[in-house]
């Protein structure tokens, strides 16, 4: 049950809980976990049976709306996508202001942050229609934004949205064509891209979502908030584990190595942790990772790549599963395990790994963020603290001390 946290209030009562380990922060109804059982569901469906059955959009339509769209509403809905998948040409300056070498994430907080500023005297954000209109735009352009990213990266043209293809396949298409070449998107790194899309959309109040929904309890800009979702994203902890997965796969390099590297993640004295393993939530395995191996092993045979990596993913991972350290401490493979090496045989680089995840998880803030307007009643988020510093003290003028 609910702590009845108004009579705590009142009793000038509060719980010490960093890292919000016990404490919800809000009602919510998009997504079920139960990390003992290693279940997910978004709106009650498995999420190995959205991978498998539906794709992406389909998705985000059941994250933003409740319920799966039937036929109708599935095309209408992805017409609407693709009538917002263009960014305002103003957009493509504020790239030209970052380093050519500046991290892909640098680059996302910064123009998705910039979204604000096209989108805001007009927006209100209390209006349902105004709402429903953000969260489209967000879900259209956000691949727009992410291949503009990485085309910057490289000194290519920004290659404008190619709208007949699917979202995942016009997303590889600004990422891989050229203005020179044409650009043919294969099917089954199409599957695996939007699968990586799925799987990603949204996980309850992990810690960018929970950032998104901080941000906004203040009334702030949608776009802005996402910015702020972006930046929580980031880090090595949350988002940013794909790439520091791959690269300590390449670290490891071969399977012999692995035991070196499975005891300095034991050793208390050492500060390396498994990358791509262990998760708040999960006590076991991540069903996430079951769906993401799977894609991982599907991409590598149609590419026809024989990679070490994959070698030293799964016999780490076996390792691991057998070892007494992980079975204590409870800890499986996460979604960041083979997502980095689905995307290396894709051939999008490791820096963009977490752009990649940026642009799946919008959705998901973006529901989170309607969900919470349309309940109403908003609270600012505003937590208490455990002070641990001087009492009052007397102060006295720096020239009489
Ligand atoms: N390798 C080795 N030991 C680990 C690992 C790991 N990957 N993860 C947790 N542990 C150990 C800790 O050392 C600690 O051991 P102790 O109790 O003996 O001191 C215990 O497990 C609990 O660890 P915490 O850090 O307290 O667990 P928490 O729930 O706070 O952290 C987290 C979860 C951050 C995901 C952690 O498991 C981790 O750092 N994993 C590696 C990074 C990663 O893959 N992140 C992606 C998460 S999924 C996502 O965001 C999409």
């Amino acid at each position: 049950d609910a702590v009845d946290v108004q009579a705590l209030v009142k009793n000038h009562l509060f719980t010490f809980d960093p890292g919000f380990m016990s404490t919800a922060s809000c009602k919510s109804s998009i997504t079920y976990i139960d990390g003992e059982q290693g279940i997910l569901l978004h709106r009650g469906y498995p999420i190995a049976e959205l991978a498998e059955h539906a794709d992406y959009l389909e998705v985000a339509y059941l994250l933003l709306f409740g319920e799966r769209p039937d036929k109708t509403q599935y095309q209408d809905f992805i017409k609407l996508v693709r009538n917002h998948t263009l960014v305002h040409e103003q957009i493509s300056r504020f790239f030209h202001g970052f380093r050519r070498d500046s991290h892909p994430m640098a680059v996302m907080c910064g123009v998705s942050g910039a979204l604000a500023a096209f989108y805001h005297d007009a927006l209100d954000i209390n209006n349902v229609a105004h709402r429903e209109l953000t969260a489209i735009r967000l879900l259209a352009k956000m691949p727009t934004l992410a291949a503009m990213c990485y085309k910057y990266s490289i000194g290519q043209p920004f290659m404008f949205p190619l709208n007949k293809l699917s979202y995942a396949g016009n997303f590889l298409y600004m990422m891989f064509a050229t203005p020179c070449e044409p650009y043919e998107v294969n099917p089954v790194l199409e599957r695996a891209m939007d699968r990586i899309f799925i799987l990603h959309a949204d996980h309850e109040q992990n810690a960018s979502t929970s950032t998104v929904r901080t941000a906004a309890s203040s009334g702030a800009n949608p776009f802005a908030c996402i910015a702020a979702g972006i930046a929580s994203l980031w880090g090595p902890a949350h988002g940013g584990a794909n790439e520091a997965c791959i690269k300590m796969l390449e670290q490891i390099g071969s399977v012999d190595r692995i035991p070196e590297f499975i005891a300095r993640a034991k050793d208390k004295n050492d500060p390396f942790r498994l990358m791509g393993f262990g998760h708040r939530v999960y006590k076991n395995y991540d069903p996430r990772a079951k769906v993401m191996r799977q894609t991982c092993y599907e991409v590598l045979q149609e590419l026809n790549i024989q990679t070490p990596l994959f070698d030293v993913a799964m016999e780490l991972e076996r390792i691991a599963l057998n070892d007494p350290y992980f079975i204590e401490h409870k800890l499986y493979p996460n979604v960041d395990f083979y997502s980095g090496i689905i995307l290396k045989a894709i051939g999008i680089p490791v820096s963009m790994f977490t752009v990649i995840f940026a642009l799946a998880r919008t959705v998901g803030w973006i529901a989170h963020w309607k969900e919470m307007y349309n309940q109403g009643n908003i609270k600012i988020v505003r937590p208490r603290q455990l002070y641990v510093g001087h009492e009052q003290r007397v102060f006295t003028p720096i020239d009489k001390a």
